[in-house]
C-alpha cells in the first residue's frame, strides 16, 4: 500500500462506516493512501483492528471503532471519536449496509425486513445526522453506498432494492439541504462487486441473482472493491468540488442492458486490474447485529 505518489485527501479525516470489510476496507486502505486519517467503523465481529493495524503497518492513519451506526449512540460515538482523535471530520462515507436473504416478499421473514430497515436505512440517517454538525464546520462531503438495485428491481430482494432507492432519495435531500453549508452530498451505485455479498457461497445472495456479472457488457465479471473505492475517493477529493447530488454509477455498464451481454466479453476483460492496496476482508462482511 504505502503512500501514493501523489495525494487527494492529505490531512482530511474520513469516518467510513462498515469500513472494515469488503467495499468499506478497500475504502479505508485507499483513503489511507491518499493521506486521509481514517476512522474505521463496524460491527462486532468485523475485522476493524485489523484492517486498523494494517494501515498503521503501512504509515496509513486510522482508528477503528466497534459501533451499530444504525443507532442514535453508535453513530454519534463514531462521529465523536474522529473529532476526539483528529480534531474535526471532513468526509463522512456511509457505507454500512446488508443484503438479506432473498425470498419472495409473501415469503419474506419481518425480522430480516427490519434489518434492512436497520443497517441500509437507520445506519444512513443515523450517521449523517451525527455527522452533520461537524461536516458543517469544515464545509465537508458525505457519500451514501447506493446500488444498481435501487434504480431497478431486484425479484426476491424487494426490500434491498427498496432501501438502496431510499439512499438515492436520501442523499440527494441531504445534497439540497445542506448545500448552503458548503457541504457536497452524492451516491456512489456500486454493480456486482466481488465481496461477501454477493458470493452465494459466503452471503445470502442467489446464484440467479449473482448473475448479475453477466450482464457488465464490457467485462462480463463483477468490479473490484477497489474499483469502487476509487469512485469514493474522487467524489471525497476536490477534484469533485462541483459535484453534488449526483449517483455515480460503478456498475461495469450492467444497467446499460437487459440482456447478459457479459458472457460474450473478451476472456482478457474478465481479467480484473491489479489493485494498490493489499485487500485481507474482502469476504469477512459478517458483523453480528445485536
Ligand atoms: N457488493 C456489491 O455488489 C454491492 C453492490 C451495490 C451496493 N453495495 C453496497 O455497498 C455497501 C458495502 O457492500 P459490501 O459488499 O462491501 O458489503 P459487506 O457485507 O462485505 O460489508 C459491509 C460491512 O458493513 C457492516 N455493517 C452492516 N451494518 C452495519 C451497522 N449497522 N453498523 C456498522 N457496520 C455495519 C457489516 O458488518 C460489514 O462489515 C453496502 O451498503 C452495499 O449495500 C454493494
Amino acid at each position: 500500500m504505502g503512500t501514493a505518489s501523489y495525494q487527494l485527501l492529505p490531512g482530511k479525516v474520513a469516518l467510513v462506516t462498515g469500513g472494515a470489510a469488503g467495499i468499506g476496507e478497500a475504502i479505508s486502505k485507499v483513503f489511507a493512501r491518499h493521506g486521509a486519517h481514517v476512522v474505521v467503523n463496524g460491527l462486532p465481529g468485523d475485522p476493524v483492528q485489523d484492517v486498523v493495524r494494517e494501515i498503521q503497518a503501512l504509515r496509513g492513519s486510522a482508528i477503528g471503532i466497534e459501533a451499530d451506526v444504525a443507532t442514535e449512540v453508535g453513530a454519534r460515538s463514531a462521529v465523536d471519536l474522529a473529532i476526539q482523535t483528529f480534531g474535526k471530520l471532513d468526509i463522512l462515507i456511509a457505507n454500512a449496509g446488508i443484503f438479506p436473504e432473498q425470498h419472495e416478499i409473501p415469503e419474506f421473514p419481518p425480522e430480516r425486513f427490519e434489518e434492512v430497515l436497520h443497517s441500509n436505512i437507520r445506519g444512513v440517517f443515523y450517521s449523517v445526522r451525527a455527522a452533520l454538525p461537524a461536516l458543517r464546520d469544515t464545509r465537508g462531503v458525505i457519500l451514501g453506498a447506493g446500488s444498481e438495485a435501487g434504480l431497478m428491481g431486484v425479484s426476491e430482494a424487494a426490500t434491498y432494492a427498496a432501501s438502496k432507492g431510499w439512499v438515492h432519495a436520501f442523499i440527494r435531500s441531504v445534497a439540497a439541504e445542506q448545500s448552503k453549508y458548503g457541504i457536497r452530498a452524492n451516491v456512489v451505485a456500486p454493480g456486482p462487486i466481488d465481496t461477501e455479498m454477493t458470493r452465494p457461497t459466503k452471503g445470502h445472495m442467489k446464484v440467479k441473482t449473482a448473475l448479475i456479472e453477466e450482464r457488465s457488457p464490457l467485462f462480463g465479471r463483477r468490479g473490484t472493491p477497489e474499483e469502487v473505492a476509487n469512485m469514493y475517493l474522487f467524489l471525497a477529493s476536490d477534484l469533485a468540488s462541483y459535484c453534488t447530488g449526483g449517483i455515480y454509477m460503478v456498475d461495469g455498464g450492467a444497467t446499460t442492458t437487459t440482456v447478459m451481454s457479459g458472457v460474450e466479453a473478451k476472456s482478457e476483460a474478465k481479467q480484473a486490474p491489479e489493485g494498490t492496496v493489499e485487500l485481507k476482508h474482502q469476504y469477512a462482511g459478517r458483523g453480528t447485529l445485536s
